[in-house]
């Protein structure tokens, strides 16, 4: 097998006349930090949903860790992990019990899912409020459960739709130690987010999406020099440049 994680070959959705994603294609190495980004409505979460097998394509292949996407969808649904934007918690039960019910369903046995769920728990500082209904959960800690839980089967490549939205700095750093420690041990992380400085600060490697077309895609530094943009230019520099090639500024003119 190649060295890549995810590869993505013109991979399309359409919803009735709206093309969502327009032929996308990219590939992942294994072990990166892969930073999906672009702005609102860009096709981020139609991606990301294609790729962890929640929508069918209407075009194209993707293959995780070689295996296709139009194959046996079970086959990739054990190796990966998906946490989508909006989090598939059940709020009736606790923090433990939701974690120990996430293991289950993987077909973890018993005894390694308690295991796993209080390490997990305790490092992400949700040990005191394990016995919490999520329903009195604060939304960072609705996230962090929701990352827990997607980790718990050990996936070897991860799917997180914007999984820093709505978090605390505090949570967030917490969050962000968390993914890079399980980058460092091979696990591939595709990740979407319209938030910049977070991606400058923690993705090895980009594609930008914009209108459902990848516009750019390689390491910052590639990107910059492409865009003939200086060294130091921040990612925000280049985004713009990228995507507002159409953006009217309306001014307000009723306000005031
Ligand atoms: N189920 C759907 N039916 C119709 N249109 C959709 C559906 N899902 C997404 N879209 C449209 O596809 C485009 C891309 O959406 P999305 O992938 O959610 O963008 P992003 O996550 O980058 O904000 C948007 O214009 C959105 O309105
Ligand atoms: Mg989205």
């Amino acid at each position: 097998m190649d060295n890549n994680a995810i590869v993505v070959n013109g991979l399309t959705k359409t919803f009735g006349a709206k093309t969502a994603v327009d032929e996308i294609s990219f590939k992942v190495a294994r072990g990166r930090f892969f930073g999906f980004l672009g702005p609102n409505g860009a096709g981020k979460s139609t991606t990301i949903r294609m790729l962890s097998g929640l929508l069918r394509p209407t075009r194209g292949e993707a293959w995780i860790e070689g295996r296709p996407l139009r194959g046996d969808l079970l086959k990739i649904k054990e190796i990966i992990g998906i946490l989508p934007e909006e989090l598939p918690l059940y709020e009736r039960l606790t923090g433990a019990e939701y974690l120990v019910f996430a293991g289950r369903m993987y077909g973890l046995p018993r005894v390694e899912t308690r295991r796993r769920a209080e390490e997990l728990l305790e490092f992400l500082s949700l040990a005191e409020d394990r016995d919490k209904l999520i329903a009195d959960y604060s939304m960072g800690m609705k996230k962090k459960l929701a990352l827990a839980a997607v980790l718990i089967h050990n996936p070897r490549v991860l799917f997180l739709d914007e999984p820093l939205n709505g978090i605390d700095p505090i949570s967030g750093r917490v969050v962000t130690d968390l993914l890079r420690r399980i980058t460092s041990k091979g696990v591939t992380l595709f990740f979407t987010s319209h938030v910049l400085d977070v991606v400058e600060r923690l993705c090895d490697e980009v594609a930008v999406i914009d209108r459902g077309r990848i516009v750019a895609q390689g390491s910052l530094d590639s990107i910059r020099s492409q865009r003939a943009l200086g060294r130091d230019a921040s990612l925000e520099d280049v985004f713009l440049k990228l995507v507002s090639a159409d953006v009217t500024r309306e001014d307000l003119s009723w306000i005031g």
